[in-house]
């Protein structure tokens, strides 16, 4: 729900003060697929370590209106019961607010034979197509109807049967959805072209400890059998930290840290983005499942970065990315290859006083150094976000920044654990 809260930040004015440890807390776009999972299970299921944020509360809402129960326990723990799934209709409401909510049509449709759901929402950042979903289905023997807005997908009577999918673009969601769908459908499904994120291959480990038969999840090539109902593993399944929390993090340790270490994270996770700002001169170390991060003392480097699909760097790291580049030392282009709507925060970053330059709806150049200065700004999308509150952080003088809500989508009390290394922040009702 909209809260019209917002975040008031009085920056460090270049300081590189900030200090202490910061806890990275569990994925968003893990747990979001990982309650979607619930739904391939004969018994219930217990996740831990979910992050309490908008999302989770959304895709709760969203699997209730289905009639399935869920009971929330200490410590991001939570109990999923699919039991007596009936329903196969996405609320509207709901679902144009989550890109994720896509991903329950997957299951849905494998279990129950049927699922309608409108045009998923999430961050305004592209046009967010799903023809790759309406095809996949096809393939699998559905049939898919459009009828007033909403999208009709039903089965064969036998079931939805396996299929060779090639996907024409690496797609995150997509390779979800048809590797649980793949799990209760007939037959062998093999995925080409398949999305390789963490995330992907972490649900697939824990399908597969519930008794799925999915090889290959991690690279470009998935192989699914199809298996009956799961059954959920002793222990259930905790939910892998979240890279993009842990990058932000480093980014702005890098900015700002006198000695800043982030913890509870997987740094193999984010190495394309240790490479990048190690190159540009930043120190960082890694021991176990920590990271270790120092501002350097004279301005960094420029550095070009292009986003790519995982490994390479993060599309979700580019926005604060950018803002370090205001900080560096020279020209780098920001190329976005992945989302053509990604790059509209970068008007608010001109008014704090950086200089980018857009090329084109994918590409900018950014001239460093330039000090930021404190703004009224609106978060325009979840990542940018989050970028906005890294500006303000080492902004000279005060920012407020609107549409708080944005920033709960994925983040759990960011402020507080913000607060703690040093930042200056509140939030406002
Ligand atoms: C996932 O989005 C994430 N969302 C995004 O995170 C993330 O930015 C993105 O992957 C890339 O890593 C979730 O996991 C919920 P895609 P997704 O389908 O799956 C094209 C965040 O802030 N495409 O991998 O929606 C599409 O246009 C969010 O947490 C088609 O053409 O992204 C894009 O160019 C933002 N047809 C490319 O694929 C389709 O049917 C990749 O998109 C589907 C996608």
């Amino acid at each position: 729900m909209e809260t019209g809260e917002r975040f008031v930040i009085e920056g460090l004015a270049g300081k590189k003060t900030l200090r202490g440890t910061i806890a990275v807390h569990g994925a968003k776009n893990s747990a979001l697929k990982a309650m979607a999972a619930a739904v391939l299970f004969k018994n219930s299921l217990t996740l831990s370590n979910i992050p309490d944020i908008e999302d989770v509360r959304h895709m709760a809402d969203l699997l209730e209106h289905l009639s399935i129960s869920i009971a929330r326990g200490a410590a991001g723990s939570m109990t999923i019961d699919t039991r007596f799934v009936s329903k196969t209709d996405l609320t509207a409401d709901i679902s144009k607010r989550l890109r994720a909510s896509i991903v329950l049509a997957g299951p849905l449709l494998a279990r129950l034979g049927h699922v309608s759901f409108p045009h998923p929402g999430g961050c305004v950042i592209g046009a967010r197509p799903i023809d790759m979903f309406l095809e996949g289905f096809k393939k699998m023997g559905a049939a898919v109807r459009v009828k007033e807005k909403t999208y009709v997908v039903r089965a064969p009577k036998r079931g939805l049967k396996g299929a060779a999918l090639f996907f024409r673009q690496q797609s995150v969601t997509a390779t979800e959805t048809f590797m649980m769908a793949g799990v209760l459908a007939r037959g062998t499904t093999i995925l080409k072209n398949a999305a390789m994120e963490p995330e992907i291959a972490h649900l697939a480990l824990f399908l597969n400890r519930s008794g799925a038969r999915i090889i290959g999840a991690g690279t470009s090539t998935i192989i699914v059998k199809g298996s009956a109902l799961l059954s959920a593993p002793r222990g259930g399944y905790a939910i892998v930290p979240d890279r993009l929390e842990a990058g932000s993090f480093l980014i702005l340790g890098a900015l700002a840290a006198r000695d800043l270490l982030i913890t509870h994270c997987v740094p193999e996770h984010v190495a394309s983005l240790i490479e990048t700002l190690s190159y540009a001169g930043v120190s960082i170390s890694v021991t176990g499942n920590t990271i270790r991060v120092r501002a350097p003392k004279s301005a960094p480097r420029a550095v070009d970065v292009k986003t790519h699909e995982y490994p390479g760097f993060p599309t979700d790291l580019q926005a604060p990315m950018t803002v370090f580049l205001t900080q560096a030392n020279g020209e780098s282009m920001v190329f976005e290859t992945i989302f053509e709507g990604r790059l509209n925060y970068v008007e608010e970053l001109n008014r704090m006083g950086a200089d980018i330059r857009t090329m084109d709806p994918h590409r900018v150049i950014v001239r460093g150094k330039t000090p930021l200065r404190g703004r009224e700004l609106e978060s325009p999308d979840l990542r940018a976000g989050l970028a906005f509150v890294i500006a303000a952080a080492i902004a000279s003088g005060r920012s407020v920044i609107h549409t708080v809500y944005n920033i709960d989508r994925g983040y759990e009390k960011v402020e507080e654990r913000l607060r703690n290394i040093g930042v200056k922040i509140s939030r406002m009702a």
